[in-house]
């Protein structure tokens, strides 16, 4: 699959955007955040089955951020149709479902296809032109791009009434700006507080095996000018244990209904230090990301990912050829080790079961 189509560019505004619809080319630009954060790099993507690749080799990630990825996908997939309204419809279809196979644990990816589903039926049983129909679709993804930035801001605006000034806060993978429309998920209390003048300390796990940590959530930190200090994965116990990590916070691919939180692998591990420390560990993400029809952790499906990115990631080998490697993406913390989920709406605690169902009422 050709995903060379690149082009060199300067972030339009102040902050890097993950996806841009380009409406001079009509096609959608994509920050490959695999370069990150050694070269700022858009792919210039035109087809649902670039945009299926992007996702699946992690040029796009975050749970967000490939939900409106494939968004736009649809449209891609969809736009060079010639046939009926009911034709069209089809061809929405077979592209939701096929974009849907891209990553299988992060349930925005199936929200926002299930989103496009729906628009796409509503207009062809409104009737009109199959072009104005796909336009609609475009708009669709535009939209959901445009409500995921207002959704990650009022998430930082519940999540920093957690924090105080000059507050150790520890956090995992990269749940910011990169993996959302803006601001990200457990990194936008971190941007506003930095718009408010509050002093947060921020510690970024670095993130084995693909160093999200480092390469993304440092990268766009210290970008931003928040005091962020990066720390291998195995060295959040002993921060803890200084003292100097007052609170942790992560973002999510999916939450079941119970509660139980699925997130980048070593997401567990954090939970249980940070319980042995008495330190709080908050869970940030938008509505999107609750899926009340996954009763547990143990139906959430965890992406297992390719041996190559522990034995020889990013090209160098440092382990033996043929040793048993095993590789899962992300994990499960059980809901006991979650002191609160944040989203949109506000800050959730457990009861989980009960309180996560009120919060679509
Ligand atoms: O494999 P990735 O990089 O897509 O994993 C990302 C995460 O685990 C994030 O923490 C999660 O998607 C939340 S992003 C707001």
């Amino acid at each position: 699959m050709n995903l060379s189509n690149k082009q060199e560019a300067k972030p339009a505004a102040d902050w890097l955007q993950s996806v841009r619809w380009n409406s001079a080319d009509n096609w959608l630009d994509l920050l490959d955040q695999r370069l990150l954060p050694a070269d700022i790099v858009y792919l210039e993507l035109t087809t649902s089955e670039q945009v299926w690749e992007a996702i699946k080799q992690l040029a796009v990630r975050g749970a967000p951020a490939i939900g409106i990825t494939a968004a736009y996908g649809v449209y891609l997939g969809v736009r060079g149709v010639s046939g009926s309204l009911e034709e069209l419809l089809d061809e929405a279809v077979k592209q939701c479902d096929y974009l849907a196979t891209s990553r299988p644990t992060a349930v925005n990816l199936f929200w926002a296809l299930e989103r496009m589903k729906q628009r796409a039926t509503g207009l062809a049983a409104a009737g009109g032109e199959p072009e104005a129909m796909k336009l609609a679709l475009l708009d669709e993804a535009k939209l959901i791009q445009s409500e995921d930035e207002e959704t990650c801001r009022l998430i930082g605006e519940h999540a920093l009434a957690l924090f105080e000034d000059g507050m150790g806060v520890l956090t995992h993978c990269n749940a910011g700006g990169l993996a959302t429309a803006r601001y990200g998920t457990a990194l936008a209390p971190m941007y506003l507080a930095q718009e408010r003048g509050i002093h947060l300390k921020v510690y970024a796990d670095e993130t084995r095996p693909v160093l999200q940590g480092a390469r993304l959530t440092a990268f766009e930190l210290q970008q931003a000018g928040v005091d962020v200090t990066l720390i291998c994965d195995n060295m959040a116990g002993v921060v803890m244990s200084k003292g100097w990590v007052q609170a942790v916070i992560v973002g999510t691919d999916r939450v079941a209904a119970n509660g139980d939180v699925a997130n980048k692998i070593g997401t567990y591990s954090v939970a249980v230090l940070a319980k042995a420390h008495g330190i709080p560990f908050y869970v940030a993400c938008p509505m999107s990301t609750i899926d009340l029809n996954t009763a547990s952790g143990d139906d959430i499906p965890i992406e297992e990912r390719h041996e190559d990115e522990i034995t020889q990631g990013f090209g160098k080998r440092t382990a033996p050829i043929g040793v048993k490697v095993f590789n899962p993406a992300f994990d499960i913390t059980p809901n006991e080790y979650v002191t609160a989920i944040i989203t949109e709406k506000g800050i959730i605690r457990a009861p989980y079961p009960e309180n996560l169902k009120q919060l679509f009422l």
